[in-house]
C-alpha cells in the first residue's frame, strides 16, 4: 500500500495526475477540494459558509477539512491513498500523520509539483471539468475531442469553477505561499519529499511521478 501527497499550488496539475493514478494503480483519490465542493451543495449553513470561503480563495478551517479526511479514512480500505490539496497547513500535516499512525499506515512520498505563477494563471483561466465524471480539461492544452462533450462519459455538463477567476486566484496563490509552502520544509525534514517538474507535458509529469512511486516502494 502506497500513500502519497500531491503538493503544489492551484493549477499545478494535482487533480489531473491523481485521476491517472486512480486509473493506472487503483489508488483512492482524496481531494479536500472535491469534498468541499460537494459539501457546498448540501444546502446546510456549513455548506453556505464553505462556499463563501472557497469563492474568495481563502482556506476553509483546519477543523472542517481534518474532519472530512478522518471520515474518509475510516470508511476506506484502499490500495493506497492520494491526498490532493490536503494537507495545506502545518496543523493539517500533523493531523494527517497522527491519523495514518493510528490506522497502522504511513506516508510513502510527498510529491511537490513545481510550476511557475505565469503558467498557473494560464492553466486556471482555461480549465473546465465534466460535472458528471470529473474529467479535467483545458481550452488550449487539453480540449475535448468533440466540442462541448466529455471524452470520458459523453456528458455535455461541462463546467468552470466559481473560484477560477483572476481575483480568487491571487488570494489562492497567497494562501499557498503563506500557509502551504512551509510544508515543503516540513516534509523535506522528514525525508519524504520528492520534487517533479510540473511544467512538463502531462505524460512526462506522470512518468516522473511513477518513478517517484517506484523509488518510494523500494526504499
Ligand atoms: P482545490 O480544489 O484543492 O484547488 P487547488 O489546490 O487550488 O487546485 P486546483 O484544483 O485548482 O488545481 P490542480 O493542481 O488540481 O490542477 P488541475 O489538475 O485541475 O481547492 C479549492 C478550494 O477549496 C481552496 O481554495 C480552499 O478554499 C478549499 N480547500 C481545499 N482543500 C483545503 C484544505 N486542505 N484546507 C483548507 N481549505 C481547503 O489542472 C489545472 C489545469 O491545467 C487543467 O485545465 C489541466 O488540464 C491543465 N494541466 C494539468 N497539468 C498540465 C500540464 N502538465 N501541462 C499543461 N496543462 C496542464
Amino acid at each position: 500500500m502506497t500513500n502519497i501527497i500531491l503538493l503544489g499550488p492551484p493549477g499545478a496539475g494535482k487533480g489531473t495526475q491523481a485521476r491517472r493514478l486512480v486509473e493506472e494503480r487503483g489508488m483512492v483519490h482524496l481531494s479536500t477540494g472535491d469534498m468541499l465542493r460537494e459539501a457546498r451543495t448540501s444546502g446546510t449553513e456549513m455548506g453556505r459558509k464553505v462556499a463563501e470561503v472557497m469563492d474568495r480563495g481563502d482556506l476553509v478551517t483546519d477543523e472542517i477539512v481534518i474532519g472530512l479526511i478522518e471520515e474518509k479514512l475510516a470508511g476506506e480500505n484502499a490500495r493506497g491513498f492520494i491526498f490532493d490539496g490536503f494537507p495545506r497547513t502545518l496543523a493539517q500535516a500533523d493531523a494527517l500523520g497522527a491519523l495514518l499512525k493510528r490506522s497502522g499506515n504511513r506516508l510513502d512520498a510527498v510529491i511537490e509539483m513545481r510550476v511557475d505563477d505565469e503558467a498557473l494563471v494560464e492553466r486556471i483561466s482555461g480549465r473546465f471539468t465534466c460535472g458528471q465524471c470529473g474529467e479535467v480539461y483545458h481550452d488550449k492544452t487539453r480540449p475535448t475531442k468533440a466540442e462541448g462533450v466529455c471524452d470520458e462519459c459523453g456528458s455535455t455538463d461541462l463546467r468552470r469553477r466559481a473560484d477560477d477567476n483572476a481575483e480568487s486566484l491571487k488570494t489562492r496563490l497567497m494562501e499557498y505561499y503563506k500557509k502551504t509552502s512551509p510544508l515543503i520544509g516540513y516534509y523535506y525534514h522528514a525525508g519524504d519529499l520528492f520534487t517533479v517538474d510540473g511544467l512538463a507535458e502531462i505524460d512526462q509529469v506522470a512518468k516522473a511521478i511513477a518513478n517517484v512511486l517506484d523509488q518510494a516502494k523500494s526504499s
